[in-house]
């Protein structure tokens, strides 16, 4: 199918099709081996627009919307989910949150360099004792003369070592009701005691940076607070259903790289004297793996229509976000299945794919929580 229906938007997925090819592709298995970040692909992302995608030209951006973004993450993602996650996370999330809810001093001051890739922008909300159950943070702000003290730490945080700044959400009002006791915060690399901690050895995207960030009675002054007290938690919860579609193009990508790596492997490997894409076992797990990528595809550009259209998706992106993690798993799985010995060794990337697939059904809300929010909307309805 194809979801890109302008002229303009077949020449956004060209453009990142081709970026990802040149610029990608061929440092992939190095900073995976690594875990380098590739902050010289972010650059060159950057020129492009890739960095400030859904953000107006006046405040840095590409003036697109969200199909062009899900279009761009799925092309970067197809080659390596770990640049995929990356972009994603500094658009929707850290980008997003300030463009949504900050003002318009903090507008120029913050999104601006961030949408034009001069700034590599982190966003924290999870904690070693709150994933899913988000409104538990601990993180304390207590408000003093002229801003506010900052204590705590943050965990799993994309960019949390590489950053040059953090939306950081922190509990402003201990006495106030859960989920309305919190408030978001900009924090810039530099700032005293702010720092990153534990970087992640991880399982897959082992290219993008996660680390732990920590706050030790970090001051930051009231220019930095973003939208009212109290606030923060719903704004994170806002800022996740838009940060959930990026997601879901995360999977969509993994998909289709696993599936097209999977495809070209079928069709030149060669068993009992002829191509094993020829087996009607090979063929038929081809055909399973294509017909659910659509299927996770056509809700994936679903939902960031509808963001363009209306700006409110929760119950789209979690939909979307559940079916392409899923989908995406089954695919990288499969995928590693038909090569076989093979699947198991880097010189395809198929063994890749199998590993960097599992964040698209933990982050960003794991498969169960989009199974939640889905529920509740639907009962709310
Ligand atoms: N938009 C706006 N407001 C929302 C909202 C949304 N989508 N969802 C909830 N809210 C509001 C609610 O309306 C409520 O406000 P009111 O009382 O005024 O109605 C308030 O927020 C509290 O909401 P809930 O009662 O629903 O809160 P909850 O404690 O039951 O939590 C949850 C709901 C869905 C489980 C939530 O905690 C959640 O999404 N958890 C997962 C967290 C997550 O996704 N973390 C990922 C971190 S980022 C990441 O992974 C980074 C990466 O780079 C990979």
């Amino acid at each position: 199918m194809d979801f890109a229906f302008t002229e303009e938007q077949r020449a956004i997925r060209e453009a990142a099709r081709e970026f990802a090819r040149r610029e990608i592709d061929p440092i992939v298995d190095e900073h995976d081996e690594a875990q380098r970040f590739p902050r010289e692909v972010m650059s060159k992302a950057a020129e492009l627009g890739f960095l400030g995608v859904i953000f107006p030209e006046e405040y840095g951006g590409a003036g697109l919307g969200y199909v062009e973004y899900v279009t761009v993450i799925t092309e970067l993602s197809k080659v390596d989910p770990s640049v995929g996650i990356s972009v994603a996370a500094h658009n929707s999330l850290c980008t997003n949150h300030i463009f949504k809810y900050g003002d318009e001093p903090q507008r120029r001051r913050w999104v601006v360099p961030l949408a034009r890739g001069e700034k590599i922008g982190a966003w924290a909300l999870t904690e070693a004792g709150s994933g899913s159950d988000a409104a538990a943070a601990r993180t304390r702000a207590r408000k003093v003369e002229g801003g506010w003290v900052l204590d705590g730490a943050k965990t799993f945080i994309t960019h949390g070592s590489v950053g040059d700044l953090c939306v950081v959400m922190a509990v402003s009002d201990p006495d106030g009701p859960r989920g309305h006791n919190m408030s978001a915060f900009v924090v810039e690399k530099g700032t005293p005691g702010y720092r990153s901690g534990k970087k992640e050895n991880k399982l897959g995207i082992r290219a993008s940076d996660t680390a732990e960030v920590i706050l030790e009675e970090c001051f930051v002054p009231d220019e930095n607070l973003l939208g009212e007290p109290g606030e923060g938690f719903k704004q994170a919860m806002a800022v996740l259903d838009g940060g959930r579609i990026s997601i879901a193009a995360l999977g969509l990508g993994t998909a289709l790289g696993a599936f097209e790596t999977a495809r070209a492997y079928a069709r030149e490997r060669q068993q009992f004297g002829r191509p094993i894409a020829e087996f009607q076992a090979i063929g038929f797990t081809l055909a399973e793996m294509s017909t659910r990528i659509a299927a996770a595809e056509a809700l994936t550009f679903a939902a960031a229509a509808e963001m363009d259209r209306t700006g409110r998706v929760t119950l789209a992106a979690s939909e979307a976000k559940l079916m392409t993690g899923e989908v995406a798993v089954f695919c990288a799985e499969r995928g590693v299945q038909i090569h076989g010995g093979y699947g198991l060794v880097k010189d395809y990337r198929a063994e890749k794919f199998y590993r960097d697939v599992k964040i698209c059904t933990i982050g960003e809300g794991t498969s169960e929580v989009q199974r939640l929010v889905i529920a509740r909307q639907l009962l709310s309805a």
